[in-house]
């Protein structure tokens, strides 16, 4: 078992090397190249991710991986390369895809994300779990970012790679993302080692703003406080970065990032028509009932002075329902 794991992050860690060589120094990386600078990653970001190019072959890796001596069997396992549907052998799993290595917490090769360039599905192709790898538990970049994440406590959390990327070019240090799933009760305890504070920083479409609303509740049962940076429209961090600059994203984002509950506030809006009376009165319903759950009462009693103030009632008459509120949850 040991002895197959090292095998494989070994093997892992070559797979990284090809094809970074082959986006860097072959014809057939030039459009990869291509790819990356169209959305703003220059040869420094390049290097520092460790970005490259799987060719649009189907033995590539498979005879580089052949050819220093790798068992195929064991590289299948691994994710790296798939079983032939039909007769005997192997094929490169992944084709014609950006690549983007992934590393466990200490920095071992474990997986890999492939973009493709063009539309098509899947748009990114993840490695499969393995003996290495398990996404529930990994974080993209936290084997980098810890140091950072250690020293002030706090980390950002995003959506996709490219937002991580991107965000580090901003000076973003201590940008981490899941893996294409949902945050897990397994990544809140593991990044709760290393940080007090997260500022969920997903996209600002409807899936990216209601996995923030979920994520909550997973960071706060682990002990971590939570903010969450906000975009406009429906853009994700990648593209505000392009269009707006990183100073301006460190600004709003990440420095603007409002508290858990004024984002729950936020959030609740969406649903319910505030012109109309007793959509008001739901919503303040909805929005005492989020109050009650905060543990501080000073943040209890400053959220509903806004509130308050807002729509018009007295602040003694919504602490008063969120004693109520209390009093029935205990
Ligand atoms: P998004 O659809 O928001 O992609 O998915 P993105 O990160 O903005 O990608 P770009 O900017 O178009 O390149 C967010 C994340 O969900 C996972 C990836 O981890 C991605 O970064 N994902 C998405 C997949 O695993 N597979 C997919 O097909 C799509
Ligand atoms: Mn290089
Ligand atoms: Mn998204
Ligand atoms: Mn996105
Ligand atoms: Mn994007």
């Amino acid at each position: 078992r040991q002895r197959e794991r090292a095998k494989l992050v070994d093997a892992h860690a070559f797979t990284a090397k090809v094809y970074h060589y082959i986006l860097r120094n072959t014809a057939a990386g030039t459009p990869a190249m291509d790819y990356l600078r169209s959305r703003g990653l220059n040869d420094k970001l390049i290097e520092e991710f460790g970005i490259g190019y799987a060719p649009a072959r189907w033995d590539t890796l498979t005879q580089a991986l052949t050819r220093n001596g790798y068992e195929l069997d064991e590289m299948e396992r691994g994710g790296l390369i798939s079983r032939k549907h039909e007769g005997d052998g192997f094929v490169d799993r992944f084709r014609d895809r950006v690549m983007f290595p992934i590393h466990d917490g200490d920095g071992k090769f474990v997986a890999f994300a492939g973009r493709l360039m063009s539309d098509g599905q899947p748009k990114y192709l993840n490695s499969p779990e393995s003996p290495l790898f398990s996404k529930s538990r990994t974080l993209y970049r936290l084997h980098e970012a810890k140091g950072a994440i250690r020293k002030s406590r706090q980390a950002v959390l995003f959506e996709g790679y490219m937002d991580v990327i991107k965000a580090w070019s901003a000076g973003v240090a201590n940008g981490i993302a899941t893996m294409g799933t949902a945050l897990t009760a397994e990544h809140a305890a593991l990044l709760k080692r290393f940080a007090d504070e997260a500022i969920v920083c997903y996209d600002g479409d409807d899936a990216g703003q209601a996995a923030a609303q979920k994520s909550i509740p997973l960071l706060e049962g682990a002990g971590i406080r939570v903010r969450v940076g906000m975009l406009p429209g429906r853009m994700d961090p990648d593209e505000y970065i392009t269009e707006n600059g990183p100073e301006a994203f460190v600004r709003e984002t990440i420095e603007g990032a409002v508290s858990a509950v004024k984002f729950q506030l936020i959030y609740l809006r969406k649903s319910h028509i505030l012109l109309e009376e007793d959509g008001k009165i739901r919503y303040l319903k909805d929005a005492i009932r989020l109050v009650a759950r905060r543990e501080s009462p000073t943040e209890r009693e400053l959220i509903l002075k806004e509130l308050a103030q807002e729509f018009g009632v007295s602040l003694d008459t919504l602490k008063q329902d969120v004693v109520d509120v209390r009093r029935q949850e205990k």
